[in-house]
């Protein structure tokens, strides 16, 4: 046991006799969301209850899929699967808690799109903003050879409809938790992956997680500084070839 995985598992366990303590110093604690301030913005549709199925029958159903259709994702599709899976559900004394737990509430992941065929928004790069339910245009243009590339070259990337690129702001998490943030980012970002795959097979839709993935190259694409944010997972998703 002493590769760097092993290591981090031992070294950010929590022990009776070893509980990280000390104050937070709330005056450092990072912003829960980004903002592209300036970009052009679609605004989403309210995310009205609309799932045709189930709960029962969503988790019955979904099975990764990985050959898309040619037909567009509606808007109010797109609208409720973001929304499912990084959206706003409640504010709580002035604060925006969001569709999926967050450990801490710190909400460390933050949502891309590439968008390809899509009812109503233009091909191109987005970010998805929580707090007006938007998508802020990034770059126009066909994305979806960098995330097919990005993702070890995985063709589906090619005929998703829209592939969600989730990140994460590592600060947000470490000012709380320092090292341990790790394992939480990576649930975090879990459970707001099975929040988009449930709810997109609630829709006739389909969705394949990503995590092959050459993260310098995914975060290249997104322009990000790898220091302070990082590529977690990547979502395929769009109408299946039936
Ligand atoms: C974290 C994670 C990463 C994954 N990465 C990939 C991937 O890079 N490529 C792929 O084709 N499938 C990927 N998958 C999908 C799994 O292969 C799939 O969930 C598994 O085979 C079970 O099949 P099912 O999802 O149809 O039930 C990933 C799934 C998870 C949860």
């Amino acid at each position: 046991m002493d590769g760097i995985g092993d290591r981090f598992q031992k070294e950010t366990k929590y022990r009776r006799d070893k509980l990280p303590g000390g104050r937070l110093d709330l005056s450092t604690r990072p912003k829960p969301y980004k903002e592209y301030e300036g970009a052009k913005k679609i605004v989403l549709d309210k995310p009205k209850p609309r799932l045709i199925a189930p709960l029962d029958l969503c988790i019955r159903t979904r099975r990764s899929v990985r050959r898309f259709s040619g037909k567009a994702v509606s808007f109010q599709d797109i609208s409720y699967i973001t929304w499912a899976a990084a959206g706003v559900q409640r504010i709580e004394e002035n604060y925006p808690f969001r569709t999926a737990p967050s450990a801490g509430a710190l909400y460390p992941i933050e949502t891309y799109l590439v968008v390809h065929n899509v009812e109503d928004a233009p091909p191109g790069l987005y970010h998805y903003f929580p707090l007006d339910h938007s998508l802020e245009l990034m770059e126009e243009g066909d994305f979806r050879p960098h995330a097919t590339r990005a993702a070890l070259d995985q063709k589906m990337c090619m005929s998703a409809a829209v592939t969600f690129l989730f990140t994460a702001v590592w600060e947000r998490s470490k000012w709380k938790y320092k090292q341990r943030a790790y394992r939480y980012i990576y649930l975090d970002a879990g459970h707001m992956g099975q929040n988009l795959a449930l709810s997109a097979a609630g829709l006739g839709l389909g969705t394949c997680a990503i995590g092959a993935i050459y993260d310098e190259e995914a975060d290249a694409l997104l322009q990000l500084d790898p220091e302070e944010e990082g590529i977690i997972m990547m979502v395929a998703a769009g109408h299946p070839v039936r």
